[in-house]
């Protein structure tokens, strides 16, 4: 069943051309989403709702911190992003007319089920809707609307083809609630129509740099630690660039929006750390490449990935830089960058030698809190 592969983990990075169509494929026109295919009654949802709280554990939580940036920028849709451990034990105030999202591979993690449950309870005419992989499963039994992402059967205990197919699915909501409520044009929606379509390749893309990352990840064989760094929707994908690698490499990481790095990290940069910087072409790059070299002013060791515009580089040969991809839109730009950070950890899981796909101490399906 591994075929070419010699782990889950890597097949199912591999996958993710084929999990992206398969989770568009019938949800949109050449240009528009289709509201039906969030189900019957999405349409009047959409039409309520004031704000949207995303629920989820681990790396379902990090898809739904990057949405969090594409509902208020790109809709101006309040959205709440938190972990359900905390969420179900801390009696949240729920406004009316909220969507209550929760997004889960499993459709089984017990505290996500579980914050749902407390939800209705606390608001019995509440809205909810899951992103989910499983169609048979509890989430899917007890929310209202179920959109399913179609990446097909996950069994690397690592997240990687789920996590990508529940921001597309993400994105292919807040199109839909955008195009309901009018706060989306016309035009904005054909372009991150168009962008979605593009991702399959983009991925494919981004894939191809595969050696050499396989060499920088020789940079990690006598680290014990890792700082990720990103801005933006960037900050999440460093979020989850860390929790990979201390999942399968059980090297401590840790990821940090990059503006936050004078207020305490700093101090713990010397070339013991390799400093992971996410580094597309935008309106913060120029903030992120000063943070940068207030890591590189103190000996940190850095693996920059850019896109083909970026040039973070500028004169300094000695930077570790990986052109991982071609200038991105917004919603792609995470999508995509997340892709190499998935290969690092694998890569980086390799030279350790440990259990890429069933790591220490993990579960698949966390059903117990
Ligand atoms: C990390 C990982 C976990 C899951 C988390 C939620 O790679 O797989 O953090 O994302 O346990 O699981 P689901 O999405 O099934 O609710």
């Amino acid at each position: 069943e591994l075929g070419e592969h010699r782990h889950y983990m890597h097949k199912e990075i591999f996958e993710q051309p084929q999990a992206v169509t398969d989770t568009l494929q019938g949800r949109t026109t050449d240009s528009a989403v289709l509201v039906s295919a969030f189900g019957h009654g999405a349409e009047a949802v959409f039409k309520q709702i004031e704000q949207v709280q995303i629920i989820a554990c681990g790396t379902s939580y990090h898809a739904g911190l990057v949405a969090k940036y594409w509902f208020e920028d790109i809709i101006q849709m309040p959205c709440a992003v938190e972990v359900a451990s905390e969420y179900r034990y801390r009696n949240p105030v729920i406004r009316h007319n909220t969507l209550l999202l929760t997004i889960s591979q499993s459709g089984e993690t017990a505290d996500t089920l579980a914050a749902l449950r407390e939800a209705k309870k606390t608001q019995p005419d509440l809205s909810s809707m899951t992103i989910c992989n499983a169609p048979e499963s509890s989430l899917t039994r007890e929310s209202n609307l179920v959109f399913l992402t179609h990446a097909g059967p996950e069994i690397g205990v690592a997240s990687t083809k789920a996590f990508t197919t529940q921001l597309v699915s993400l994105a292919l909501l807040l199109t839909a609630i955008g195009q309901v409520q009018k706060t989306l044009p016309t035009a904005r929606e054909t372009a991150i129509i168009k962008g979605l379509k593009k991702l399959p390749t983009l991925i494919q893309n981004a894939l191809q740099h595969e050696p050499l990352i396989k060499e920088v990840a020789q940079l990690f064989a006598d680290k014990n630690s890792a700082l990720f760094l990103g801005r933006g929707t960037m900050y999440p994908i460093a979020m989850e660039g860390a929790l990979k690698l201390k999942e399968i490499s059980y090297i401590h990481a840790e990821a940090y929006p990059a503006g936050e790095l004078k207020h305490g990290p700093l101090a713990l940069i010397d070339d013991s750390i390799p400093v992971i910087a996410i580094a597309p072409k935008d309106e913060l790059l120029e903030k992120l490449k000063s943070n940068l070299q207030e890591v590189k002013a103190r000996g940190g060791q850095m693996i920059v990935f850019e896109d083909e515009d970026s040039d973070v580089r500028g004169d300094d040969e000695d930077l570790n830089v990986i052109k991982a991809t071609t200038n991105v839109g917004r919603i792609t730009a995470p999508i995509t960058f997340n892709i190499p950070l998935q290969l690092l950890s694998y890569h980086v899981a390799l030279i350790k030698g440990t259990d890429v796909d069933q790591p220490r101490n993990l579960a698949k399906s966390v059903t117990v809190e």
